[in-house]
């Protein structure tokens, strides 16, 4: 049998790839133009929606000029002695560094700088540095991966903010699940983070699916279109059932077994553990109100709209619920809806 194609591993960019042209371009076009519109992005979405593949996109695609230079940082280190040293490790640049008079002797970086004092600010040093590559037309896109509010994270932002302010071309990507990215833009001294766009992730185009599981299950139309609804257009439900599917080669029960059993080991239990008492007993109401009805659901918890609400809300910020049609929600990971039924009251 052929190697499977698809793809369990989270964070690795698949083999079988939907497109996200869409959300794609809108942060290329926005880093691109000139003046850049945005040099920050925050992408969020619930896990296994393709925050990390989508940010490996645009990576990619910006990386194709040569004039972008993508450093991917680390919110658990010293984010601002990373930037410089990871800037100052490239050949090239370390010559320009070293050219431009720029003595990073005292964070033990760079080539040697005769005459001149070294920089013992690392503001001071990143924006001379940046400086230097701005008139050589390069363009610095910083990435953080599951950022989450880290003194090393905050400092950065901080200092993101004060570089961008001096026109140099700076740029910041990154992911994270709702909670963590919110608790970020509401620190005080990062207002800035609170304006910046944040880009939510939203389901694969369930035609795009359908024509891949056809292509490679060699399914009719209607077949191909009744298995890529099962996922809902969630990513990693597409790589899991495609997945097993190409394991036993048809779709069958144990397919369907297999796919609801992976799907809650790797991130619905996660998921849950997650939820407060609250969004949990909301989420129940929503399993066990089949038409997704709002006032439904309301009834059976018994709550008025004023308490209903901030759930409702939050629980569409994370990713988990759809809100799209008035006066309804549902949820917008596949099998979820059971899953809830099965494990709410489970310890009490
Ligand atoms: N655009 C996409 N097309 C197909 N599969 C995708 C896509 N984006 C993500 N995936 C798959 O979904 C899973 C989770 O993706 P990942 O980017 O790691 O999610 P997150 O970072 O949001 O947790 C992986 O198995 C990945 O292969
Ligand atoms: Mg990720």
């Amino acid at each position: 049998m052929a190697q499977n194609p698809y793809s369990l591993i989270f964070g690795k960019e698949p083999a079988q790839l939907i497109s996200r042209a869409g959300q794609t371009a809108e942060i290329t076009n926005a880093f691109r133009s000139e003046p850049p519109t945005h040099q920050i992005f925050m992408i969020t979405g619930v896990r296994g929606s393709g925050k990390t593949v989508l940010m490996t996109e645009v990576t990619k695609q910006l990386k194709k000029d040569h004039d972008w230079i993508v450093i991917e940082l680390n919110p658990d280190r010293d984010m601002l002695v990373s930037l410089a040293s990871k800037l100052s490790s490239e050949n090239a640049f370390a010559a320009l560094f070293q050219k431009s008079n720029i003595n990073l002797s005292f964070f033990g970086l760079g080539l040697e700088v005769n005459n001149t004092a070294p920089i013992t600010d690392i503001e001071t040093a990143l924006s001379k540095m940046l400086k230097a590559l701005q008139r050589h037309g390069k363009k610095i896109l910083v990435t953080v991966d599951e950022a989450v509010s880290t003194p090393a994270m905050r400092e950065f932002a901080s200092a993101f903010q004060i570089l961008i302010r001096q026109d140099l071309p700076l740029f910041l990507l990154m992911t994270g699940l709702y909670d963590n990215i919110n608790k970020l833009q509401n620190e005080k001294t990062l207002t800035f983070l609170y304006r910046a766009p944040k880009i939510e992730i939203r389901p694969l185009n369930i035609g795009t699916i359908a024509a891949n599981y056809k292509r490679n299950f060699h399914l009719n139309d209607p077949e191909a279109l009744d298995m890529a609804k099962k996922t809902r257009g969630y990513s990693f439900a597409f790589q899991v059932l495609g997945y097993f599917t190409w394991e036993h080669g048809v779709l069958n029960e144990e397919v369907l077994a297999d796919y609801k059993l992976y799907l809650e080991e790797y991130v619905y239990e996660k998921i849950w553990s997650e939820l407060s008492e609250n969004d949990r007993k909301l989420a129940y109401g929503i399993a066990s109100a089949p038409s997704g009805q709002i006032s439904e659901i309301r009834d059976f918890l018994n709550i008025e709209t004023n308490q209903f609400n901030p759930y409702r809300k939050r629980l569409i910020k994370k990713g988990l619920l759809n809100g799209d049609t008035h006066g309804y929600v549902f949820f917008t990971l596949p099998l979820f809806n059971q899953f809830v039924l099965e494990n709410y009251g489970l310890y009490e």
